[in-house]
């Protein structure tokens, strides 16, 4: 069963009013995709675009869910859902997190994303939905000082391993985009804080990443969302379970 017809296709977004979910936000709606973006934010001047629908909802809170999914529901079953929303805590040594900055974190990456898709998986089409998420190198590999995050980005991995087995007899399949460090606001806001607001600082660390690639460039929001357009796409109707990196080659 297929869900390339793009005319008819219903797909959602979370976090799609800023950096990586705003892209793929664009790439569904270049193709002809009716798309609802559900983020903290209600507008950020997405409002005007045709057939775009930003939709204030916190993905923490399962009453906003669950009235954001219903009424998305009214226009149909769900072809594509992209469970994309996620926060970043500032730099800290796990000696000196606090529990209040681990909740956060968990909340919004691990418990909001698994309510997402609880609440989504249930307005989906099936067969033939495809449900993404958007984890991290972080699912993979540590870095200092952002313990809570890559824990969090962890636990997505098991999600997506885990859900694609169970949503698989629906023909509902589950996969995940895994973004190295991405040119994001969100990104250079956190370098520039780290560099404690030095400008060259901040491009000293962007140099530095892309040294780390095997492109010796950092990906862009652009790819990431290539590859997340690609396996919620028929052209992925093989693909489940699987957590993809588009890092350019951190190895
Ligand atoms: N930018 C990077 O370098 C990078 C690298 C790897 C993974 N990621 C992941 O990509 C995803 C998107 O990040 P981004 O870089 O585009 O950041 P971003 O801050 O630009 O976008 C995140 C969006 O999520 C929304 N959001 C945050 N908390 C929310 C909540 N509780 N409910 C609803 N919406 C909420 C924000 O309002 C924002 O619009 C995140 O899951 C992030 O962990 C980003």
């Amino acid at each position: 069963m297929t869900n390339e017809n793009s005319k008819s296709q219903i797909a959602v977004v979370t976090g799609g009013a800023s950096g990586i979910g705003a892209e793929i936000c664009s790439q569904l709606l270049a193709i002809g995709a009716r798309v609802y973006s559900l983020d903290l934010l209600s507008n950020s001047g997405q409002a005007e675009v045709e057939n775009l629908y930003p939709l204030q909802c916190d993905v923490t809170d399962e009453r906003a869910l669950l009235e954001s999914f219903s009424l998305i529901s009214k226009q149909g079953a769900i072809t594509k859902l992209f469970i994309n929303a996620g926060i970043v805590p500032p730099w800290s040594k796990s000696a000196d997190f606090t529990r209040q900055s681990w909740e956060s974190v968990l909340n919004v990456n691990v418990i909001g994303a698994a309510l997402t898709l609880k609440y989504g998986s249930a307005a989906m089409k099936k067969p033939g939905g495809s449900i993404v998420f958007t984890a991290s190198l972080n699912a993979w590999k540590g870095d200092s000082n952002i313990a809570s995050y890559v824990a969090s980005k962890h636990a997505l991995l098991g999600i997506v391993k885990s859900t694609a087995i169970e949503f698989g007899s629906e023909g509902i399949r589950v996969n995940a985009v895994a973004p190295g460090p991405i040119a994001t606001q969100a990104l250079k806001k956190r370098l520039l804080d780290r560099a404690k607001g030095d400008f060259f600082a901040e491009e000293e660390a962007y140099k530095k990443l892309s040294s780390t690639t095997a492109l010796q460039r950092i990906a862009s929001v652009e790819e990431v969302a290539n590859l997340a357009l690609f396996l919620a796409s028929d052209k992925a109707s093989g693909v489940t379970g699987q957590m993809i990196n588009v890092d350019c080659g951190v190895l």
